[in-house]
C-alpha cells in the first residue's frame, strides 16, 4: 500500500497536464532511481536514518533526477540504466534536497513538500547538519563518476548556488535588486543545478557531444522554473503548493513580478511600498504577519503577474530551441514538454 505522502506526491505530479505523460514515460527509470537514492542516504546510525526516513516520506516532485534520466534516454541510452547514470541522478537530487533543507533554515520556512520542515520538526542545528550530511553523500556520488569534468561542473554549481542565495539574502536587506541582478541571481541559485542535472546525462554516458546543448537547455529552463516559483509564492498556482504562500514578500525578497511593478511606480509610491516590505520583514522575524494584500493587488494591476508569466514562457521557448542538435526521439519530445511545464506548473 502507498504511504499517504506518496499519494500526495502522485496528486502533485498530475498538475499542469504536461507532467503526466513525462512521469508515465519515466516511471520505470524513476523507480530504479528512488531505490538507489534510498540506499545512498543510509548513514549506519539509526538516529540519522530516522531523519532521512522523515525526508523520504515526502520526496518532492523529483524533477531534477527525472530530467537527468530523461536526458540520458534522449542521448540514446537503451535498456537498463547503468550505475553511473543512476548515481548521476542521485548526486543531483542529494544536492537539491540539501540546498532546500538549508534554504528552509535561511527562509525560516515551516512547510516543505506538504510536510513540516526539518528546522521545525527538529531544529536549525539538525537541519544544517543533515544538509551537510547529504552534501557528503553527493560528493561520494560525484567521485564515483571518475571524471574530473564532473567535479569541475559541481564545484562551479555549488559556487553559483551559494552565490545566488547570498545575493538574494543581501538584496533583501538593501532592497536594491533590479532586473539584470535578478536574472543573474536566479540563474545562479536555481538554473545552475538544473543545468548540471541535464549535463550529467551525457557525462555519465561519455557522450560529451550533447553536453553543450543540454547545458543551455538547463540554464534557460531553470530561469523559467524559478520565475514560476516566484509566481506560485504570490498565489498564481492556487493555495496548495506544499510550502508557505507569500513568504517572499513578507521577507522583502524582490521577485520578478514585484521588481516589474516597482519599476513602474512614482518615487513616492515606490518608497511607500518598500517601507511596508521592510516593516513586514521586521515583523516576520518576530513571527508576526502583516497584511500585504494591497501590494499584491498593485502587482496585479500594474501587470507584474502577466509580465512574469510572459518572461517564463519566453525562456521555456528558448530552452526548446537549444535542443535542436539532439536526435529526434520520444524523449526529446518530452524534454520539450518539460520546458513548458516548468513555466506553467502549479506546484
Ligand atoms: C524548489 O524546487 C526550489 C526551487 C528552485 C524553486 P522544486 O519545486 O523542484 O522542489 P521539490 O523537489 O519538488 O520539493
Ligand atoms: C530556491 O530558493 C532554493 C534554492 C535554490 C536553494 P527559494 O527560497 O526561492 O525556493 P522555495 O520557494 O523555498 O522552494
Ligand atoms: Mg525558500
Ligand atoms: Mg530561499
Amino acid at each position: 500500500m502507498n504511504h499517504p505522502d506518496q499519494e500526495k506526491q502522485v496528486v502533485a505530479g498530475n498538475d499542469g497536464a504536461r507532467l503526466g505523460p513525462i512521469r508515465k514515460l519515466m516511471a520505470k527509470d524513476m523507480k530504479a532511481f528512488y531505490s538507489h537514492y534510498k540506499d545512498g542516504l543510509r548513514s549506519g546510525v539509526f538516529a540519522i536514518d530516522q531523519v532521512a526516513a522523515y525526508l523520504l516520506r515526502s520526496r518532492g516532485k523529483g524533477l531534477r533526477p527525472m530530467l537527468t534520466l530523461l536526458c540520458v534516454r534522449a542521448c540514446g541510452a537503451n535498456g537498463n540504466l547503468t550505475e553511473r547514470s543512476l548515481s548521476a541522478a542521485l548526486v543531483v537530487e542529494m544536492l537539491h534536497t540539501a540546498s532546500l533543507v538549508h534554504d528552509d533554515v535561511v527562509d525560516r520556512a515551516d512547510e516543505r513538500r506538504g510536510r513540516k520542515t526539518l528546522n521545525l520538526v527538529y531544529n536549525n542545528k539538525v537541519a544544517v547538519l543533515f544538509g551537510d550530511f547529504m552534501l557528503s553523500r553527493a560528493l561520494a556520488g560525484m567521485f564515483a563518476q571518475r571524471r574530473f569534468e564532473v567535479l569541475d561542473l559541481f564545484s562551479d554549481c555549488a559556487f553559483r548556488l551559494s552565490r545566488g542565495e547570498l545575493v538574494e539574502a543581501i538584496g533583501s536587506r538593501k532592497l536594491d535588486l533590479d532586473k539584470p541582478k535578478y536574472f543573474t541571481m536566479v540563474s545562479d541559485k536555481t538554473a545552475s543545478l538544473i543545468s548540471a542535472a541535464c549535463q550529467m546525462a551525457p557525462l555519465s554516458l561519455d557522450k560529451d557531444e550533447f553536453r553543450d546543448p543540454l547545458r543551455k537547455y538547463g540554464e534557460l529552463l531553470g530561469i523559467a522554473f524559478q520565475i514560476r516559483d516566484d509566481l506560485l509564492d504570490l498565489g498564481d498556482g492556487g493555495p496548495r503548493i506544499g510550502k508557505p504562500l507569500g513568504l517572499d514578500m513578507s521577507q522583502a525578497k524582490l521577485t520578478l513580478p514585484l521588481i516589474h511593478t516597482l519599476e513602474q511606480l512614482k518615487q513616492t509610491d515606490k518608497r511607500r511600498v518598500l517601507a511596508k516590505l521592510r516593516k513586514a520583514k521586521r515583523y516576520s522575524k518576530k513571527g508576526q504577519i502583516i497584511d500585504l494584500k494591497d501590494i499584491l493587488d498593485l502587482i496585479h494591476s500594474t501587470g507584474g503577474i502577466s509580465y512574469a508569466r510572459g518572461v517564463a514562457a519566453d525562456y521555456a521557448s528558448k530552452a526548446v530551441l537549444a535542443l535542436e542538435p539532439l536526435p529526434q526521439s520520444i524523449y526529446l519530445d518530452n524534454l520539450k514538454l518539460f520546458a513548458h511545464y516548468a513555466a506553467e506548473r502549479n506546484r
